[in-house]
């Protein structure tokens, strides 16, 4: 599918999105958020992709932000269903992908681009990269899930001081604090994303999703942890996946997955 706002590219069993509007610091606008729940669909529903490695185009921004120009005079209604329809298109929809999401965090990621980067699973920053959650300096609050999501990552303290102060961090800060999981040089980004997921390749595609289904239940509202983990846990008794992981071992040899 043509796409103005994003680029994708399929390298084996990667897919790679790239926002692609590095003249506006890859700001998210409505047109770029309903490319990516696109591209996000198309890449749920493709047996062949196992992992997607999303970034920014350019040297500069992962993405500066939600689209500023965009939502300069909304009225209350229309800043609420900007959130909320964010939230569903976009950002839940990363959280809760079946295939692990690693964003290569290449350049600034401010406000909306922070957001993003901290729905995806796994989080690899360039040296070279700035993250932090402006908005309030803007009369607004982070309303892509920034306040819930940052706490969860790098604790309740240090997210209300990074949401209340508006500061910008380095990467070798955002590493110290847990928010980012590796930090590498601008060249060796994508290489480093490349290697986990080369990691991914060889597991389990079901037990994957199923880990990634457990381990999100933890942090919603009205759903038990341990509970998904023991149903989930039981499910994959049920999957040809498992029969075969566990017959490799027996049989000492690698095993071939299906992904079902
Ligand atoms: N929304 C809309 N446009 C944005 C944007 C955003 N979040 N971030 C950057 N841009 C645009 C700029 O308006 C500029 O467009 P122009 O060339 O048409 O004027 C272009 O991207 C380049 O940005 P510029 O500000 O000139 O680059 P800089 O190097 O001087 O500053 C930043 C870089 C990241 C510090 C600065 O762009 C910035 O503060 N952006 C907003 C960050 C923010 O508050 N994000 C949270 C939004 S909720």
């Amino acid at each position: 599918m043509p796409y103005e706002n994003i680029l994708t590219q399929q390298k084996n069993a990667t897919l790679h999105i790239t926002i692609n509007r590095a003249s506006k610091l890859n700001a998210l606008n409505k047109a770029t958020l309903s490319e990516l729940n696109a591209a996000f669909q198309a890449a749920f529903a493709d047996e062949e992709v196992r992992a997607i490695i999303l970034t920014g185009d350019g040297t500069k921004a992962f993405v500066a932000g939600a689209d500023i120009a965009e939502f300069a005079d909304f009225s209350v209604a229309q800043g609420a269903a900007l959130s909320s329809d964010g939230h569903a298109q976009v950002f839940n929809l990363i959280e809760n992908s079946p295939k692990p999401v690693i964003a290569a965090i290449n350049g600034f990621a401010l406000g909306g681009g922070l957001e993003l980067a901290m729905a995806c699973h796994i989080r690899v920053a360039s040296e070279t990269a700035k993250m932090g959650l402006p908005e309030v300096g803007l009369g607004v609050i982070p309303g892509y899930g920034g306040t819930q999501r940052l706490a969860q990552l790098i604790g309740k303290g240090r997210a209300m001081e990074m949401i209340v102060t508006a500061d910008i961090i380095n990467a070798a800060e955002a590493y110290r604090m847990g928010l980012v999981n590796h930090v590498v040089a601008p060249e060796n980004l994508l290489a480093k994303c490349e290697e986990i997921v080369s990691k991914i390749i060889t597991k389990s595609p079901v037990a994957i999703s199923y880990a990634i289904k457990s381990v999100n239940a933890g942090f919603e509202e009205g759903q038990n942890g341990y509970a998904s983990e023991i149903e989930n846990f039981g499910a994959c008794f049920g999957t040809k996946d498992f029969k075969e992981g566990t017959t490799a071992f027996l049989e000492k040899r690698k095993a071939n997955f299906s992904g079902n």
